[in-house]
């Protein structure tokens, strides 16, 4: 830089705003205020020199003399430029650091008395060390840092003034003006490079840190740029080869699909909003799937698609015939609610139960009326849906979301007005996942049922086309509202008459078909299907006995394909235990009622009829009565008014039940039993053991009985009545007022059995139990009348 002239007294000051002056460095200024204006004209005049500090803060308009720092450079102005707007831009050549001393005017500018500030240079090992670290941190940094040019790095490289070195560098770092003006300040010129290699540390850090997310930036950029780029390549290949990008030509696909529906409104517009969105999505995301799963759905309903009902009734009687055999009552409500449907074809229809114990037909009816009017059949089954979600589905926003069993259904049947069978509607659940039975109604209730809305669709679809047919084996356990909805139709057991006529019908021909034999091959006789109904099957309907005839079937089929000359095999009853092994079941009545103090009683089930025993005995003890076996509460309380009576009737010492406690047992089949109806058979079991007179082996009873020895009137006759034929009874004794019930009851049932009519206790006593065996009084009519026999008394 030339030796500097000599340096003068006293220099005009030009505050710094943001800068920090460094010695020996080219300065470009811009000098706009009026007082700085007219010192540099004043310089310009003279030998050019002036002070630069810089003020103590950026916000001062124009310091004052406590305003600057103490340290800067002297300056000379090199080259000076006017800009029209007045103010100036000059090129100020910096020299060495000078200190502030003292101000000698401050108008029109200021004015400072200045002094020399030399370094101070401790030559050593550590001074170079420094000296390479410095030079070597910022040669790094430049590479990381864009505002630093390339050719600062060179002549850092080349400096080995250790003080010019601290000096280039400060002045060209983007570091903070106090920063700055502390490295100035310092004389030192090793703790000038030490405190200067701190800042240079730090700054690479925040290098290497920007040149990371830049380099992130940069990439990620680089990526979906060059993603970009391949996709409109591949493009333009797939246009020059007439081919479709897959994931535009799966959206026109969906699209001519869903266009080539009549879609309600509705849905229109929302298949419409979806294909918009699924356009927009890349086809590997998760979200694309999603969409396009749910559109697939949309286009896979039968929106605009029906069958034509068939509403011939005379067709709809062949076809019911042809599939199921008497049942005649059962015909004609199907047939009249045909003829409703055929006057009145937009009448909301009414929807029909079946209710009835297993295997009476009920599925097989449903499946018959479908095949009668020309509609889809699906079954949906209700039996253990708890969620409510099951029926409705589940919200789009759930993972592996699908529509429920309704739309699912719908699906499967193709067309909008298909029959729907809606098994078990009597074992539906509920839990805290919401309740079926109120979404099941929705989607029975013709007054709803228009607007159904699956959670997952989340459009509605119109259910009042499809016919829906509910199947139960009680009513019981129906909700109210439901069963409220409902055409109950009946389906009872079958007497063992039907069922051979069933099964030489249906079963027997069926069975054969589907084994693959022909009729030459196999018969089954009469005596043969009976042997089998009453030894290998205890049901109401008649399931089993198409699974035993299927059995059989099958081991005649296998000797056959085994090549043994099989002219034709009759089923006999003799072969059916040779095809089918030992008889399952006994008639136990006779076994069980061997012994004084049991009872046979019948019972309703859901799945029909049954008969029960009840044991009682007694032993020592202090009259207390206790009751078990699966039995409920009603069932508890009518041991103990049954108790009650037969103490107020048996012909015992007053004392007997006082010293004795009494054991009342129902072995339980797998059944729960309760209700009332076990009154009469209890009553009758304790007097039996009281009295040692046994129960009449062929007898067996039900009723309710009071307090006063009234027998009140029981439900399901023709259940009971089936059950006792089934287990072998001959003498069903039942309460005089279910009487009029008999006209249920088939007439070769009636034949089969003897009914016999109570009014009260004592008439089922004298019924059931069998005489005295030595004619003695065994109870005691009236009792509380004093009329005890006495020879009773004297016996005992
Ligand atoms: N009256 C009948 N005539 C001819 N076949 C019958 C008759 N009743 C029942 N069946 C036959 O018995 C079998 C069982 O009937 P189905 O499956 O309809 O019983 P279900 O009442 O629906 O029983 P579940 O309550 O167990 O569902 C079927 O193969 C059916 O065809
Ligand atoms: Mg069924």
């Amino acid at each position: 830089m030339g030796a500097p002239p000599e340096l003068p007294a006293e220099l005009p000051v030009l505050p710094l705003r943001d800068t920090v002056p460094f010695p020996d460095t080219l300065t470009p200024l811009a000098v706009g205020q009026e007082r700085s204006v007219r010192l540099v004209n004043d310089v310009l005049g003279g030998d050019r020199m002036l002070a630069m500090v810089a003020s103590r803060s950026p916000d001062i308009e124009a310091p004052g003399p406590d305003q600057v720092h103490e340290y800067g450079v002297v300056g000379t102005v090199a080259r000076m430029l006017k800009v029209p707007d007045g103010t100036l831009r000059i090129l100020v050549q910096a020299g060495p650091r000078i200190r502030l001393t003292g101000f000698s005017a401050d108008q029109p500018y200021l004015v400072a008395r200045v002094a020399e500030a030399p370094d101070v240079v401790r030559e050593g090992p550590e001074l170079t060390a420094l000296v390479r670290n410095v030079q070597e941190t910022f040669s790094r940094i430049v590479e990381d840092v864009p505002y630093l040019p390339e050719e600062l790095q060179m002549a850092v490289a080349n400096l080995d003034d250790p003080s010019a070195l601290a000096h280039l560098i400060g002045g060209a770092l983007r570091i903070k003006t106090e920063e700055k003006q502390a490295l100035l300040e310092e004389l030192d010129v090793a703790r000038r490079l030490r405190h200067l290699s701190e800042v240079l540390a730090r700054e690479l850090e925040v290098a290497a840190i920007g040149s990371r997310i830049q380099s992130r930036v940069q990439s990620e950029l680089d990526r979906s740029q060059r993603e970009y780029v391949l996709r409109q390549q591949l493009k333009a290949i797939q246009e020059e080869l007439g081919e479709r990008d897959p994931g535009e030509a799966e959206v026109a696909e969906l699209r001519e699909q869903l266009d080539a529906i009549a879609l309600p409104d509705e849905v229109r517009r929302q298949a419409d909003r979806e294909l918009g969105r699924l356009e927009k999505l890349p086809q590997a995301s998760a979200e694309h799937g999603v969409i396009r799963n749910y559109l697939e759905w949309i286009a896979a309903l039968p929106w605009d698609t029906t069958t034509d009902d068939n509403l011939d009734l005379a067709h709809a009687r062949e076809v019911l015939d042809d599939d199921h055999y008497d049942i005649e009552r059962v015909k004609e409500r199907i047939l009249e609610f045909l003829a409703v449907r055929r006057l009145k074809p937009d009448a909301r229809g009414s929807i029909l139960c079946f209710v009835g114990p297993p295997g009476v037909g009920k599925t097989s009816l449903g499946q018959s009326i479908a095949r009668a009017l020309g509609r889809k059949f699906e079954r949906i089954s209700a039996g253990g849906v708890r969620d409510e979600a099951e029926i409705r589905g589940h919200r789009r926003t759930y993972i592996g979301a699908m529509p429920g069993t309704i739309i699912r259904a719908l699906r499967d049947a193709g067309s909008a007005n298909p029959l729907f069978m809606i098994d078990e509607i009597d074992k539906m659940g509920a839990d805290y996942r919401g309740d079926p039975a109120s979404a099941m109604l929705e989607v029975l209730d013709p007054e709803q049922n228009a607007t159904f809305r699956d959670h997952y669709l989340d459009v509605r679809f119109d259910l009042s086309k499809v016919m829906f047919i509910t199947t139960a084996n009680t009513l019981d356990t129906v909700p109210g509202p439901l069963r409220d909805r409902m055409e109950v139709i009946q389906l009872a057991g079958y007497t063992e008459e039907e069922k051979l006529q069933i099964a030489k019908r249906y079963l027997v021909p069926r069975q054969i078909e589907r084994t693959g034999l022909r009729k030459s091959q196999i018969a089954f006789s009469d005596a043969g299907l009976k042997a089998i109904i009453a030894e290998r099957t205890r049901e109401a309907g008649v399931r089993g006995l198409e699974r035993e005839i299927g059995a059989a079937c099958r081991k005649v089929a296998r000797r056959v394909a085994e090549g043994e000359d099989v002219r034709k095999v009759n089923v006999t009853a003799a072969r059916v235990r040779e095809l089918l092994g030992r008889p399952r079941f006994q008639p136990e009545a006779r076994r069980r009622t061997q012994q004084a103090g049991v009872a046979t009683g019948l019972a309703w089930t859901p799945v029909g009829g049954d008969v029960l025993f009840v044991e009682a005995t007694a032993m020592p003890g202090k009259g207390r009565l206790t009751v078990t076996g699966q039995v409920g509460d009603v069932m508890k309380e009518s041991a103990q008014a049954a108790l009650s009576w037969v103490r107020g009737h048996a012909a015992l010492d007053d004392g007997w039940f006082g010293d004795h406690d009494v054991h009342l047992h129902v072995p339980a089949g797998a059944v729960p039993k309760d209700g009332p109806s076990a009154g009469v058979t209890m009553a009758t079991a304790l007097m039996s053991l009281v009295s040692g007179r046994r129960v009449r082996d062929d007898t067996a009873m039900t009723g309710e009985i009071t307090l006063t020895g009234q027998v009140l009137p029981i439900g399901g006759l023709k259940e009971k009545a089936l059950a006792a034929q089934r287990a072998g009874i001959t003498r069903v004794i039942a309460p005089r007022r279910n009487e009029p019930d008999l006209e249920d009851i088939p007439e070769h049932l009636r034949a089969d059995l003897e009914f016999v009519w109570a009014g009260e206790i004592g008439d089922v006593l004298e019924a059931a139990l069998e005489p005295p065996r030595d004619g003695r009084a065994w109870f005691a009519e009236g009792r509380d009348r004093g009329m005890l026999a006495a020879e009773t008394q004297a016996d005992r």
